[in-house]
């Protein structure tokens, strides 16, 4: 999509539609007034007769207004203004995309966040991007078409441009998440991520089986056994900090597809599990963004790729694995691999002496119980460090909501033949458990756990967004290391 400036009124341009946006209460935005006057109050006069709304996501196509150069305007619903924030913007802007995004459209003028904020003209554009990339990815006709050029108005160049690099980077990893496991497997995750490091100026570190083996990462190594295909730890690292400065690490579960291993997984739970490595392709994605914003921070992307699959060398209930770190796992539950994965790729990163550590997983089924389908999990163990990250997701306008950590659940992974176990006593607070079990893996570093097994993964459409991935997050961790502390 080629991006451009718009300049002028929305009612001259010369483009096959124009977006303008309406509030919830009736009030015009600056581009919506300029269509209105000079369609001689036509928009106001269907504002007045309730035939179009400024509700939340709602879009109506306007053909031939009188006046009006493009064919096509496109009015999209800004909800409330008081609740008007980058994620709203974002959201409207996909929204939009979508709803243009049917056929091939040489040029559309986007008049959304004319006037508005640098983050929210930012995250509209990045909306545009996302709403017009579809999960279709096999489909011989396509029901999404990126635009051929996009006329951004405002005039802030740098803020289109981070919208730019934001929305391609979600759609990277949108595109990697909506690969089938046929496509996307751990070598050719690996693959795709030297690619991206090379593009953007990133160095990449690839350790395949036998250097895991060489490395003792016995946790991660057990899990990949079920599977034909080869495990890899993928190390990217960016330099745009202080040379001296301890780098942020973002740690990402990669689990290319999740079977459940022998404790298998029924049909219904299995089907979207290609999805298990959203979190590895967030960190990717935010990793290349960084790169191409120049953010001055010092970052390491870590993903520990495996399938999880219940081949002949699988490992078995009751197996006690070691650990890189040393700690001794019995698996109960073949099918709580992400943490297993995590333990060793979070020991690797404290090699590196990382400052502060985020990792990504769609990590527990019960995460999504607790918290549904629209919100991620946050937990850690240093209060700064997650509020942090938590202020950064509000900014992102991402739906994030910290669960506890008291000590007290740490008891639930105790083992009676082992130093841990790698599910808790029963099901409740499964969410937590799991991220108890992660917090034995850090050290003392500062560190937060976002489970994303809720919004990784759209099993239906929203009205600013197609099925299949979200690239959730991608928004929210870009924000966090934009202002490294
Ligand atoms: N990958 C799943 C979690 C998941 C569930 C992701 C739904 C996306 C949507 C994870 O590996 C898993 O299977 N977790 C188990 C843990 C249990 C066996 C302790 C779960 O949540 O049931
Ligand atoms: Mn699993
Ligand atoms: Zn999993």
């Amino acid at each position: 999509m080629r991006i451009t400036t718009a300049s002028g009124s929305p009612a001259q341009l010369p483009a096959d539609a124009v977006v303008v946006g309406l509030w919830a209460d009736g009030s015009l935005t600056p581009a919506a007034a300029a269509i209105d006057a000079a369609s001689e109050g036509r928009l106001r006069d269907l504002v007045e007769r309730k035939e179009v709304g400024g509700k939340a996501y709602e879009t109506t196509t306007l053909h031939a207004l009188p006046g009006v150069q493009a064919k096509i305007v496109l009015l999209v619903g800004l909800g409330d203004p008081a609740k008007f924030d980058a994620g709203a913007a974002f959201r409207c802007g996909s929204a939009a995309a979508r709803a243009l995004s049917s056929k091939t459209r040489n040029k559309i003028g986007w008049f959304l966040a004319e006037g508005a904020a640098a983050p929210h003209l930012a995250a509209s554009v990045a909306g545009a991007h996302v709403g017009t990339q579809g999960q279709d990815l096999y489909r011989a006709e396509k029901k999404r078409q990126a635009f051929n050029e996009l006329a951004v108005a405002g005039g802030d160049e740098k803020a289109t441009q981070r919208g730019i690099i934001v929305g391609e980077a979600m759609n990277l990893a949108r595109l990697l998440v909506n690969e089938p496991a046929h496509a996307i497997y751990p070598e050719t995750f690996a693959a795709k991520a030297q690619q991206i490091a090379a593009e953007c100026g990133l160095a990449c570190d690839v350790w395949d089986k036998a250097k895991l083996e060489a490395e003792k990462c016995g946790s991660l190594l057990a899990v990949a056994k079920g599977s034909d295909r080869p495990p890899r730890l993928v190390i990217l690292e960016y330099r745009g900090g202080k040379p001296d400065a301890a780098p942020i690490a973002l740690v990402g579960k990669g689990v290319t597809f999740d079977s459940g291993g022998l404790s298998l997984k029924p049909t219904d739970s299995m089907t979207t599990m290609k999805c298990d490595m959203a979190g590895a392709a967030t960190v990717l994605a935010v990793m290349q963004a960084a790169a191409r914003l120049k953010l001055p921070v010092n970052l390491l992307g870590l993903v520990g790729l495996v399938e999880n699959m219940t081949g002949g060398n699988a490992m078995k209930l009751g197996d006690v694995l070691t650990a890189r770190s040393g700690k001794t796992i019995e698996v109960l539950n073949t099918d709580a691999e992400g943490r297993l994965v995590l333990a060793d790729v979070l020991n690797v990163a404290l090699d590196r002496k990382p400052a502060k550590i985020v990792d990504l997983a769609t990590l527990t089924g019960a995460c999504v119980v607790a918290l549904g389908t629209e919100t991620a999990g946050a937990f850690a163990n240093d209060a700064a460090w997650c509020d942090a990250v938590m202020d950064a997701a509000r900014k992102a306008g991402e739906p994030l909501w910290q669960l506890p950590m008291f000590p007290e659940y740490s008891e639930h992974i105790r083992s009676e033949i082992a130093d841990i176990k790698n599910t808790g006593d029963g099901r409740w607070g499964g969410a937590i458990t799991a991220a108890k079990f992660l917090e034995e893996f850090v050290g003392g570093t500062p560190w937060v756990h976002l489970d994303i097994a809720g919004p990784a993964f759209y099993d239906k459409p929203r009205p600013w967004a197609d099925g299949g991935a979200s690239g959730c997050f991608v928004r929210t961790l870009v924000e966090l290391v934009s202002n490294p502390s």
